[in-house]
């Protein structure tokens, strides 16, 4: 059946969500040996919903005493947003058995990132005596899906390169509106992390990836103040929130060497991380009778939630 071969590694049912199968060792051992600390930040998302971006903004914000934004030596000039932060789950797999916990010797406080559901986080983290916070970033649907179907074509690992021949645009598409692609059902990942964050302001910011694009500067400011580490007036007036926006800004994190070449320790090309970076891009790809079928899925799905993804806030 379509899929066991799209994506090529298969993907497995686990406390109701789609995860591949090669992450889940990688899940466990974060479950069995990852040690939170109380200073520790999560960033987290579905994934193609700007987590690269959320990336390069939280380690901008969070070292900005250490790594002026404005500085030639920045590392965000000299590396890619995903050698500053890692992925916590895929890192993990990667070690595999005899790894230990592998952010053990990371300096706090951590900036670590995961594409995992909300409810198959350990307890250590979640609960609020933890105190770990964790920011997410949602994204439309529609967009979240044409970006990963793009990233794909874009990408020349063996398995995406299999993907395109394996399976049309259509029927990858209908895979997603019935959940199965990596880390989905989309709407459900987004629905555990918004209702936490309505919960529990404290412990998780909710960003959405549209509002970032119309107004980073405010996210910025909302990044730095729920980190602990709200701009003081003279670095307002120095610049330092639009020096940050710059630095993390798709145009200049395209120029940087280090995300135009090679590829991440997954093998994923570095380049196809930064592909159009606007809202709306869907309407360029799926026709609108499959933008209006998955809209119902969504609002099925999330009538009576208080989530919505059009919702502003
Ligand atoms: P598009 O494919 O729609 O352009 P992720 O980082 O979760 O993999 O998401 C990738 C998406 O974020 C891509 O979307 C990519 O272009 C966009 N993106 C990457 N860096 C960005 C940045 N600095 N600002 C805005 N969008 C960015």
């Amino acid at each position: 059946p379509l899929e066991t071969r799209c994506p090529p590694f298969p993907l497995r049912l686990y406390g109701g969500y789609w995860l591949p199968e090669w992450v889940l060792p990688g899940l466990e051992a974060v479950h069995a040996r990852f040690d939170p600390r109380p200073s520790d930040v999560l960033l987290a998302s579905f994934p193609k919903s700007g987590t690269t971006w959320l990336k390069a903004l939280a380690f901008a914000v969070a070292n900005r005493a250490d790594h002026p934004p404005s500085g030639d030596a920045h590392p965000l000039r000299r590396s890619g947003p995903h050698d500053c932060v890692r992925f916590f789950e895929s890192s993990f797999a990667l070690a595999g058995e005899g790894g230990g916990d592998i952010f053990a010797a990371s300096p706090s406080p951590r900036l670590l990132a995961t594409h995992m559901p909300y409810s198959l986080l350990p307890e250590r983290i979640t609960a609020s005596g933890s105190g770990c916070r964790i920011v997410y970033v949602c994204r439309d649907p529609k967009d979240a899906f044409i970006s990963a179907w793009l990233f794909t074509t874009k990408n020349s690992t063996a398995h995406d390169r299999s993907v395109q021949k394996s399976a049309s645009i259509e029927e990858v598409f209908d895979l997603f509106c019935a959940g199965r692609c990596v880390a989905g059902p989309q709407w459900q990942h987004v629905l555990e992390y918004w209702s936490e964050s309505q919960r529990r302001p404290e412990k998780v910011l909710f960003l959405r990836y549209e509002e970032m694009l119309r107004e980073p500067a405010r996210s910025v400011r909302r990044l730095a103040e729920f980190l602990g580490c709200p701009f003081a007036e003279e670095e307002e007036a120095a610049g330092a929130v639009d020096a940050i926006v710059e630095l993390c800004s798709i145009g200049q994190l395209r120029r940087v060497p280090a995300n135009k070449t090679g590829a991440t320790e997954l093998g994923i090309n570095k380049e196809s991380f930064f592909r159009k970076g606007a809202a709306g891009d869907w309407s360029n790809h799926i026709s609108l009778e499959m933008a209006a079928r998955l809209d119902a899925v969504v609002e099925d799905a999330l009538r009576g939630s208080g989530f919505s993804f059009a919702a502003a806030g």
